[in-house]
């Protein structure tokens, strides 16, 4: 099987009070292995509300999510953290860190909730660091380090695992423009190295570049896709 993810007719509505949001409208479409995805579409077009469904933190009101051939909306609630820890990578906008925890300490939390061997997860966790060009900042606390560079410790910790997918939503809406180029092309380093399947939600039509599968969503459709 060549795909990571087949998503098939995915709704979602969202209820406020009386108020209904169809934020997902009957979505279709697949990922292959090793694609970097870039979700782009105009503000409230649905891509948080996509990514949320398929990065398994929120569930849809109907349609189905198959992720490395397993069909995820069946899953109970344990089973799909399993998943979450094992298999797939988060990204977030506000980078996520936990701020009493040094760089190398929160790259490795994630392992280290796997149960993991300690020796193994330090060492792997200073090899992520190098790779994402923060040797000198191990011991950094994220308020001792740029947007750009607790990014980079985020992009680390998502790796940690080895996951076989990352869920990116505007990794580089807080940057700058020379930051996030640095955040982007790191990303794309990983996919390069690893292989790992990165779906990436960005603003920025100049991000297209480094995607090799475009979704754009508009009132929660799909409007166009090319691979
Ligand atoms: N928790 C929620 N409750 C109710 N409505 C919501 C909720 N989250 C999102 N929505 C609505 O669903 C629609 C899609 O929102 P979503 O956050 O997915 O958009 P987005 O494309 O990520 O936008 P942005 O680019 O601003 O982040 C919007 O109309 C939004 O108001
Ligand atoms: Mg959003």
């Amino acid at each position: 099987m060549l795909y990571m993810i087949t998503v098939n007719n995915l709704t979602k509505i969202y209820k406020l009070g009386k108020v209904e949001t169809k934020a997902l409208s009957s979505v279709t479409f697949d990922i292959e292995k090793g694609n970097i995805v870039g979700l782009m579409g105009k503000s409230g077009s649905g891509k948080t509300t996509l990514i949320r469904q398929m990065s398994l933190i929120d569930r849809p009101n109907d349609g189905s999510i198959i992720i490395d051939n397993i069909d995820v909306i069946g899953l109970s609630e344990g089973k799909r953290s399993k998943l979450r820890l094992n298999t797939l990578g988060y990204v977030f906008q506000e980078y996520a860190l936990i701020p009493e925890l040094t760089a190398l300490e929160n790259v490795y939390l994630p392992a280290m909730m796997l149960g993991a061997n300690s020796t193994a997860y330090k060492q792997k966790a200073k090899e992520l660091l190098t790779t994402v060009g923060l040797e000198n900042e191990i011991f950094h606390l994220p308020k001792e380090l740029s947007g750009g560079q607790q990014q980079r410790v985020a992009i680390a910790r998502a790796m940690i695992n080895n996951p076989k997918v990352i869920f990116a939503d505007e990794p580089t809406a807080n940057l700058d423009s020379i930051s996030a180029k640095t955040v982007m092309e790191t990303l794309q380093n990983m996919n390069k190295t690893t292989g790992v399947t990165i779906i990436f939600v960005s603003h920025d039509p100049d991000d297209k570049k480094y995607a090799n599968q475009l979704i754009f969503l508009k009132d929660g459709k799909i409007t166009e896709e090319y691979v």
